[in-house]
């Protein structure tokens, strides 16, 4: 529908942008930190773009405080991290690294006195190594304990302080990259353990938020989902019951256990069928009922368009992760849905189409399947940028954020409940499979896939327009 007027931004609006441990921390070995399984893998050759790695990353672990200078400079409203799990419990889930908390403690205390409101993600993607020795990590049901012991050590640690919790970072993206895909760590192509570990996943991730509220903090938790939602690409009623066949498995089969604790019945009935159900317990759903979120972080890039797929049609594709324009081999599932080219809307460099109309679908269809109010955790453009002369001018980051945050305010405008905005990303940092090249953020640094060069940080133009629009309250949009 369109509106005659669009409603304001909320006051007190949490306009933000995000980042994760491995992608920005660096100082991969200091401090007591241990490894963590993304630090083996990108070890392993031909795993990373140019062979990558985040051990160096931005070193924001030396720099944060020139980081939150620039934040607060801009008048940021919010900034999402994550903890790396392993530099709090490095080598044993009985053995608190001081150091590694006291990292944290030190950031936390820089943003809140630049009045930036942290937002802090409990996991993204870096679970230590000794976990996946011991006992296959998420493969196993004894990372339910792992992760709420670890959870319920930062809740007590910082939570006098942080008001914004993240509890899993894309469930979705490390689960089936890290099982099916065979392109994230632990690299299994196997989707009945990929089922498995997905169950502990979501198991882990309500008894953390169920432990959050047994400690009676003031603050909110959820978990950060990666939603893409999926169109048909025409009115064929098969086309549209794959595009409902692609939003049951790829979002609902997360967001409803999230929401309602409780798995999609068609999904439970497909996975029954093709015998990928996951091994499950009376009192893992009881948990799930009481581990429900207080809000749903939503993580939107684009969305996906999708037709039918036979039984004897097309499986897993190949993404684009060179940034060579039209590369992508699109994929699906047999029998359930193909993704297919979108004409009617642009694509970036790595071939994902740019939506902002999808956003608000995104909001939307959360919104009314479980009434929930919903944190954007994540939205950005990946993209080449060109330092020249000390400027960077990335009018093309510009015009995308500002029609998704357009996008957002519709929604709003629409009755959606929406806490923030946070950006993909704050500074440049490493893409997990696109190296250095595929730049997401208001803040440059000068570094590439071959050296970490200085270091260097500069603003780009998208710096200057998101200050304004804070500044604004969005009313610039
Ligand atoms: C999200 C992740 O999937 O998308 C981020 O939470 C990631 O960690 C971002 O960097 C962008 O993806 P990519 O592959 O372009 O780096």
């Amino acid at each position: 529908m369109q509106h005659k007027k669009l409603k304001d931004f909320p006051e007190g609006f949490l306009w933000g942008s995000a980042s994760a441990a491995y992608q920005v921390e660096g100082a991969w070995d200091e401090d007591g930190k241990g490894v963590s399984v993304w630090d083996t893998f990108v070890r392993i050759p031909g795993k990373t773009f140019k062979g990558t790695n985040g051990d160096v990353a931005v070193d924001h672990y030396h720099r944060f405080k020139e980081d939150v200078a620039l934040m607060a400079e801009q008048g940021l409203k919010a900034y999402r991290f994550s903890i790396a799990w392993s530099r709090i419990f490095p080598y044993n889930m009985q053995e608190v690294n001081e150091k590694g908390l006291q990292f944290y403690d030190g950031l936390i205390d820089e943003l809140l006195a630049n009045h930036i409101e942290p937002v802090v993600t409990l996991y993204h993607w870096d679970i230590p190594q000794y976990l996946q020795d011991d006992y296959l990590g998420w493969e196993s049901r004894q990372i339910i304990e792992d992760f709420t012991t670890y959870a319920e050590t930062v809740f007590r640690r910082y939570g006098d302080r942080v008001k914004y919790w993240v509890s899993l970072n894309e469930q979705n993206v490390f689960i089936s990259h890290g099982y099916l895909m065979a392109t994230h760590p632990p690299a299994v192509k196997d989707p009945k353990r990929m089922y498995q570990a997905n169950h502990y996943a979501n198991v882990a991730n309500a008894a953390a938020i169920k432990k959050f509220r047994s400690l009676g903090l003031d603050g909110q938790i959820g978990p950060s989902f990666a939603y893409s939602p999926g169109y048909p690409i025409d009115a064929r009623p098969e086309n549209i019951l794959a595009a409902e066949n692609f939003d049951e498995l790829n979002a609902y089969l997360w967001m409803d256990v999230y929401a309602k604790g409780e798995y999609p019945s068609v999904i439970w009935n497909w996975l029954e069928e093709n015998d990928l159900q996951p091994e499950t317990r009376p009192e893992d759903f009881k948990i799930l009922k009481a581990g429900k979120p207080d809000f749903m972080g939503v993580n939107y890039y684009k969305t996906s368009t999708v037709a039918a797929n036979p039984l004897d049609g097309v499986g897993i594709g190949t993404p684009n992760y060179s940034g060579e324009k039209g590369s992508t081999e699109r994929g699906g599932i047999p029998g359930v849905f193909k993704e297919v080219l979108n004409p009617f809307v642009e694509k970036t460099n790595w071939d994902w189409d740019i939506d902002p109309v999808g956003l608000r679908i995104a909001l939307r269809r959360i919104n009314s399947r479980y009434g929930l109010p919903i944190l954007i955790t994540e939205n950005g453009l990946g993209e080449y940028d060109k330092l020249k002369e000390g400027q960077i001018h990335d009018q093309y980051r510009i015009d995308y954020l500002n029609d998704h945050a357009k996008a957002v305010q519709e929604a709003i405008t629409d009755g959606v409940t929406v806490l923030g905005y946070c950006t993909w990303s704050y500074t440049d940092l490493l893409s997990w499979l696109n190296g250095y090249q595929k730049r997401y953020g208001f803040v440059y640094v000068d570094r590439d896939e071959d050296s970490p060069k200085e270091l260097k940080r500069y603003k780009k133009a998208s710096y200057y327009w998101y200050k304004e629009v804070i500044e604004q309250n969005g009313k610039n949009l």
